[in-house]
């Protein structure tokens, strides 16, 4: 396995390797490596001849106040995961390599960041976006794997794609989940023993969420309310938001059908957490859990 800190010695290995006519598959991350992260490798394993993956703790994206400075490193095991894994590359940028000035250009995606973390997060996805088209045009993939677990980044990239009409395509690997439910994040490690059991509930609340619309339930309001009063009752008291939004264009609605994306975003402690599911309500009023795109 390669591993390469400069732009132009990954490009000058993935120029070679396109030129014996390999496919390129490329995960972006910020290190920390975990089973979700390990579940967009093995997706990108299906979908190229090379995978090559990033470590990078992106500066842009994160607030004033964000967990920047404690964003956990473990390289050595990642570098080992990646190995593991069969990945051909692994592309490791110091920030100053990335943005060599103060950035002036930027990508934004307009209205799909407006709801869920759009509204808490100024600027996040500008930053998401923004390192995303750099490594893409830096990496040049054929295909990019992304977490459904980060659904709204998901789909803000796959606009960025669509719109600015990049040659790269989109691909979903699912949420993976601890046994109990919880989605697995780099930051389920900042919560103590009585935190994480509360963390649990997150993904409880969301399947509250979803019985209710399996009993009938069709108004956003009540299968909202059915959410929060699991998280609630799960001891998780500081809800940022739980939202139900059409999947594909993540506009607000006030009646379910067809696909819709349930999302929530609370804190235990200092510790944000997000998470999500995708429904399909099928004629019948059968619901079933699905991707994004
Ligand atoms: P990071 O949080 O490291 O996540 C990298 C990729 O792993 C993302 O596509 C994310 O959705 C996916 N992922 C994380 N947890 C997952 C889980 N439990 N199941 C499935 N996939 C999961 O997302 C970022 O980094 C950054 O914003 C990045 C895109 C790299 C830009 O800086």
């Amino acid at each position: 396995m390669k591993t390469f800190d400069t732009i132009d010695e990954l490009r000058a290995w993935v120029g070679g390797e396109k030129r014996r006519g390999l496919s390129v598959a490329f995960v972006p991350t910020m290190g920390a490596l975990h089973g979700g992260h390990r579940a967009c490798i093995e997706k990108a394993a299906e979908l190229g001849d090379v995978v090559v993956v990033s470590i990078f703790v992106n500066p842009t994206q994160f607030g004033p106040g964000e967990d920047l400075d404690k964003y956990p490193a473990t390289l050595d095991k990642d570098l080992e995961l990646c190995r593991n894994l069969g990945v051909a590359a692994v592309f490791v940028p110091e920030t100053r390599e990335m943005y060599t000035t103060n950035q002036n250009v930027w990508v934004e995606v307009e209205g799909l960041t407006s709801p869920l973390c759009g509204r808490s997060r100024p600027g996040h996805f500008r930053g998401v976006a923004t390192v995303v088209a750099k490594l893409f045009n830096i990496v040049a993939p054929d295909t990019a794997v992304f977490g459904q677990k980060d659904a709204q980044q998901a789909v803000v990239i796959n606009e960025m794609v669509t719109r600015l009409n990049l040659p790269v395509r989109v691909a979903l690997a699912p949420t993976i989940r601890e046994p109990d439910g919880l989605a697995l994040s780099s930051r389920n490690g900042y919560l103590g023993d009585a935190d994480r059991q509360r963390a649990a509930s997150i993904y409880q609340a969301l399947l509250a969420g979803r019985d209710a619309i399996s009993r009938g339930d069709r108004t956003a309001k009540t299968i909202i309310e059915a959410v929060q009063t699991r998280l609630a009752t799960g001891g998780i008291d500081d809800v940022e938001y739980v939202e139900l939004v059409t999947a594909d264009t993540l506009e607000p609605i006030d009646r379910v059908e067809g696909r819709v994306l349930l999302g929530v975003a609370v804190r235990i402690g200092t510790t944000r957490l997000i998470d999500n599911v995708v429904l399909t309500v099928a004629a019948d009023g059968g619901v079933t859990e699905a991707m994004l795109f």
